[in-house]
């Protein structure tokens, strides 16, 4: 899809356009204007009451007197003094499932022109780029017959006159490459488990690095990591055929100097979580596939930066495993050594992401970070806490925590923080080794977690998420989301900008 900032009025030829209407009726500026033109057209629909105005309510129109378009989309923008992000993110939803069903190859949307409680006009572009491109995205790659999706060649957004400027090219290319970074983790996401495996994780990994040399990539093998006595990472792949791989992605900016110390990301890498000797229940167990989700999202986060060429140091590290039962599988009870030196008691094999995480985190020490965030579908128990809203987040650094918050709220990929402190890791004990993978208590399964991971951090500021609500969608619509990677770029944006 084409995007373009344009700065025509409402004449465009053979075209569908996208208009404003508000719920007690009043037009938006370029609705106003077709009214105008058209001899009160607009306006003599609405009489008739065919569209009210509600928030993604839409109406189309054909061959409207005076207007050189082919045809108006009028859609629904609810009560002005309402509208904040995620109404207008719902009303750009709208628009593009209609112009999809359309099935138009060019359209011009005149929705930048509404006003959002607490975003600016650039946030407005770069949202109305990523929900429209993922409203188009389609997986068909394992189909056999692919049905002809619809597609957008061109999308053009109609900026108003005072508006044009460096913000707004910026806004486009963010945007864009937010929406590629999304797009790149979803698809991983969605592949199965026996092709999207430990091996292929990191065969993408170099594939980003050929496609954008700015991205150096670094692939620990199991006997590497041995050499590194990282015994939790390994004590999780122990019982599958596919060997485990830590990936690190290394994107080092001219601009922002080699000395400067880099943001790393630490992403959960699972590409199938059976739950090991520690078997899960069968319902739904496909969905495990999607345990790698936080790996995706640290790629997809790579490659969107490299992309944008932002002026910051930034490190991806990805643990990825398979977690299988098996002949020579860790067992309930089983001990084994971190890189860090702490012994940990494993006595849950399904509570496997600390595993692989624990050694990560340890690994990502060498870089001297300046941030670290992991990212991980890491408890069933932040699904029932939070649901699919917002993700967990936990650390132990506020200012950190802090700027994440604001990076999700700002992007529409919300997270919520949950607490945790001595009380909470005080779960945590063991009769034989310094630690259990698992707490003694039934509550708070999500802080037990992040408490787990909080033994390996070092001294540098950490933010843990906790994605398994929001990382993909279960049911009729059972699919990847992409999430957390609109947050995690928005984050590293205002970072790049401070
Ligand atoms: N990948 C799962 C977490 C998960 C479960 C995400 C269900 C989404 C839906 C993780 O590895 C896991 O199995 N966690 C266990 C931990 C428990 C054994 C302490 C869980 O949450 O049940
Ligand atoms: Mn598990
Ligand atoms: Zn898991």
């Amino acid at each position: 899809m084409q995007i373009k900032l344009t700065h025509e009025k409402a004449e465009v030829q053979d075209n569908l356009i996208v208009i404003g209407l508000y719920k007690d009726l009043s037009l938006t500026p370029t609705a106003e204007h077709i009214d105008n033109v058209s001899q009160g057209y607009i306006r003599k629909i609405l009489e008739h009451g065919d569209i009210k105005g509600k928030v993604g309510e839409t109406l189309l129109l054909q061959q409207v007197f005076n207007v050189r378009a082919d045809r108006i989309l009028l859609i629904g923008c609810g009560h002005a003094d309402k509208l904040d992000g995620e109404v207008y993110q719902r009303i750009i939803q709208c628009a593009a499932s209609a112009v999809k069903r359309v099935g138009t190859k060019q359209a011009t949307s005149y929705l930048l022109e509404l006003p959002v409680n607490g975003h600016h006009y650039p946030w407005r572009i770069q949202q109305s780029i990523i929900t429209t491109l993922d409203n188009y995205y389609t997986f068909d790659q394992l189909k056999s017959k692919k049905k002809p999706a619809p597609q957008l060649e061109q999308l053009n957004l109609a900026l108003n006159s005072h508006e044009a400027g460096d913000g707004c090219e910026r806004a486009l290319a963010h945007g864009q490459a937010i929406a590629s970074g999304i797009k790149f983790a979803k698809d991983l996401a969605n592949l199965p488990g026996n092709v999207c495996t430990p091996t292929y994780l990191a065969k993408q990994a170099k594939a980003l690095h050929q496609a954008f040399s700015s991205i150096k990539v670094r692939v620990l093998e199991e006997s590497d990591m041995q050499k590194m006595n990282m015994g939790a990472l390994l004590s999780v792949s122990s019982g599958s055929k596919e060997p485990a791989k830590l990936v690190a992605l290394e994107y080092f900016n001219d601009k922002a100097g080699s000395k400067a110390k880099p943001y790393v990301l630490v992403g959960k890498g699972i590409t199938f979580d059976s739950g090991g000797i520690s078997l899960k229940p069968g319902r739904t167990m496909d969905e495990m596939k999607f345990d790698m989700c936080g790996a995706a999202s640290v790629l997809g986060v790579l490659r969107a930066i490299a992309e944008l060429q932002l002026p910051i140091n930034l490190i991806g590290i990805i643990a990825c495993s398979e977690n299988l039962p098996g002949g020579s599988a860790t067992k309930p009870g089983d001990i084994v050594t971190t890189m860090s030196g702490t012994t940990v008691e494993i006595l849950n094999t399904d509570a496997e992401g600390r595993l692989v995480l624990c050694d990560a985190l340890t690994y990502a020490k060498k870089y001297n970070p300046k941030t670290v965030i992991d990212i991980a579908t890491l408890t069933g128990a932040i699904v029932v806490a939070l649901g699919d809203q917002k993700a967990g987040l936990m650390g132990n650094d506020q200012l950190l925590a802090d700027a994440v918050l604001k990076a999700g709220e700002t992007s529409l990929d919300p997270f919520w923080q949950l607490p945790i402190n001595e009380a909470y890791k005080r779960t945590l004990k063991s009769n034989f080794a310094d630690l259990p993978n698992i707490s003694d208590g039934r509550g708070a399964g999500s802080i037990t977690a992040a408490c787990f991971l909080s033994h390996f951090i070092e001294d540098y500021p950490w933010v843990h998420l906790d994605i398994a609500g929001v990382a993909w969608k279960g049911g009729r619509k059972k699919g990847a989301t992409g999430r957390p990677v609109p947050a995690l770029i928005q984050y590293l944006i205002n970072c790049s900008n401070a």
